[in-house]
C-alpha cells in the first residue's frame, strides 16, 4: 500500500518550528512576519508536491492537485500555520503538512484534491477565531472592523499579511462544492494517550461561545483612598472570574475559561480603574452554552451593583459544535483498521477549521494522541510514530472517499 514520506513530514514539521519570533515554544502570530514567512514556506513545499498554489482575500494559502475528473466536487484537507503564545509545534502545523504529504502521494484521484493552509485559526490576537475558514465556509460571521488586543482591526490585519479584505467575499466557496474535508490534528487533550489509543475519530466537535467584557471602575490613588467606597475595576473582575469558573460545576458548561485579564493602568499604586478579560465557554450542547451565558450575563449585573462598576458584555460570534459525517467516520475507522492501528470515537473540545468548512459540505477529523494531554504550551508532543500513523491514515480516508459514498449521492450542508 502507498504510504506518505514519514521523514519528510517530520523534518519540515521541525523546520516549521524554527519559524518563531522567539521563546519559549513557538510564536507565530496570524498575519504577523512570522506567519507569512512560514505560510511562504508552506507555499514552496505545496508547490514541490505538485500542487497549484494561490492565496486568496483572507490570505488562506490554497493548493490544487487536479483530479481525472470523475466528480467535479473537491476533496480537501487543512489545518492552520498561526499559533497561540508560547505554543507548540503541532497545532495545525501538523494538518497542514501531513496533508501536503497525502497529497504527494496520492495518484489519480477521480476528485480535485485541495490542500488548505486557513489564517487565523487561533484568534490568539484578540479577535475571533477560525477568520481564514470562516471567510471561505460562513463569510457572514467574518467580522473585519473588530479590534484586537493592539487595537487593529482584522481588515488591516488581513491586508498587511498580503489579503484584499474589501473583496474578501471573494473568498467564500459555493455551498455544496465540498465532497468532503477532512484535518488531521493532534488531541490537545488525554483521552488517547491515557487509553493508548492510536487514532482518534472524531464524532464532534465543541461548541463554543467567547465573550469580551469590560469593568468600568474609577482610579484612583491607592494609598489615599479608603477601602470603603473604592470601585476596585480588578477587584470587580476576580469575583466575575470566579463567577465564570462555577458556570462549568455540576451540570454547567463543559469548560469554562477566563483566558485574559488586562488591568488599567497597571500601576502597583494605583486603584485599577478599568479591566478586560476574555471569556471562553465550551459544550457540544447549545442549550447548555445558552444556560451558561445567562448565569453569565446575570453575574455581571450582579456583581456590578454590588461592587458599583458598570461592566459590559459583548458576545463575539459562536463557533457552533459541528458532528463529523457518518461516512468520513467510517472511512476514518476502516482505514485505521486496514493500517492495524487502534482508534477509538470521540469528542474534539478544541475549535477547528472543520466547523466553518462544515457549512458547505460533510466534514471529518482524525486525532493522533497528545502526549500527557498537553496543547497550547511549548512542551506539547507527539510521538514521532504516532504523527507518520495519522498521515496514512489520511492518505487512506482520502482515497476510500475519493472512490465512496459521499460522491454517489447529493449530500447538503451539514448532514450528518
Ligand atoms: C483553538 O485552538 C481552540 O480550540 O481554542
Ligand atoms: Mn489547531
Ligand atoms: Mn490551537
Amino acid at each position: 500500500m502507498t504510504a506518505i514520506d514519514g521523514d519528510r513530514l517530520l523534518a519540515r514539521l521541525d523546520a516549521l518550528a524554527q519559524i518563531s519570533s522567539g521563546g519559549p515554544g513557538v510564536n507565530r502570530l496570524a498575519y504577523g512576519q512570522q506567519d507569512v514567512v512560514a505560510r511562504d514556506l508552506v507555499a514552496v513545499w505545496m508547490t514541490a508536491a505538485g500542487l497549484t498554489v494561490t492565496l486568496d482575500e483572507a490570505t488562506n494559502l490554497i493548493g490544487r492537485l487536479p483530479g481525472r475528473g470523475g466528480c467535479s466536487r473537491l476533496l480537501v484537507m487543512g489545518s492552520h500555520l498561526d499559533t497561540v503564545v508560547n505554543a507548540g509545534p503541532l497545532d495545525g502545523a501538523y494538518g497542514v503538512l501531513a496533508a501536503i504529504e497525502v497529497a504527494a502521494a496520492s495518484h489519480s484521484l477521480e476528485h480535485e484534491l485541495v490542500v488548505v493552509a486557513f489564517a487565523n485559526e487561533e484568534g490568539a490576537r484578540g479577535t475571533a477565531g477560525l477568520s481564514g475558514s470562516r471567510a471561505i465556509g460562513r463569510p457572514s460571521t467574518v467580522d473585519l472592523d473588530a479590534l484586537d488586543d493592539d487595537g487593529v482591526s482584522l481588515a488591516a490585519r488581513v491586508r498587511g499579511a498580503g489579503g484584499a479584505p474589501d473583496a474578501i467575499g471573494h473568498a467564500a466557496w459555493v455551498d455544496g462544492s465540498v465532497v468532503a474535508y477532512v484535518e488531521l490534528h493532534v488531541e490537545q487533550g488525554p483521552i488517547l494517550d491515557r487509553s493508548g489509543c492510536q487514532i482518534g475519530v472524531v464524532e464532534a466537535i465543541t461548541g463554543q461561545r467567547q465573550f469580551d467584557i469590560e469593568v468600568l471602575g474609577e482610579a484612583n490613588h491607592a494609598g489615599t483612598t479608603p477601602m470603603e467606597g473604592r470601585r476596585d475595576a480588578l477587584v470587580a473582575a476576580a469575583e466575575l472570574v470566579l463567577a465564570v469558573e462555577r458556570l462549568a460545576a455540576d451540570g454547567g458548561a463543559r469548560v469554562a475559561t477566563t483566558g485574559r485579564c488586562v488591568a488599567e493602568p497597571g500601576v502597583r499604586n494605583v486603584v485599577p480603574g478599568r479591566v478586560h478579560l476574555a471569556v471562553d465557554l465550551r459544550d457540544t450542547d447549545a442549550g447548555r452554552l445558552e444556560t451558561a451565558t445567562g448565569e453569565l450575563l446575570a453575574a455581571a449585573q450582579r456583581i456590578g451593583s454590588s461592587r458599583q462598576v458598570a461592566i459590559s458584555v459583548e458576545r463575539l460570534h459562536d463557533v457552533v459544535a459541528t458532528p463529523c459525517h457518518g461516512a468520513i467516520r467510517d472511512a476514518v475507522a476502516a482505514s485505521a483498521e486496514q493500517l492495524g492501528l487502534t482508534w477509538r470515537s470521540m469528542v474534539s473540545g478544541a475549535t477547528h477549521d472543520g466547523q466553518s468548512m462544515s457549512a458547505i459540505g460533510p466534514v471529518g477529523m482524525v486525532f493522533v494522541p497528545s502526549t500527557g494531554g498537553v496543547s497550547h504550551a511549548p512542551t506539547e508532543t507527539t510521538p514521532p510514530d504516532d504523527l507518520v500513523n495519522g498521515a496514512n491514515v489520511v492518505l487512506a480516508t482520502i482515497v476510500q472517499l475519493d472512490r465512496g459514498a459521499l460522491c454517489d449521492h447529493t449530500v447538503s450542508a451539514g448532514e450528518s
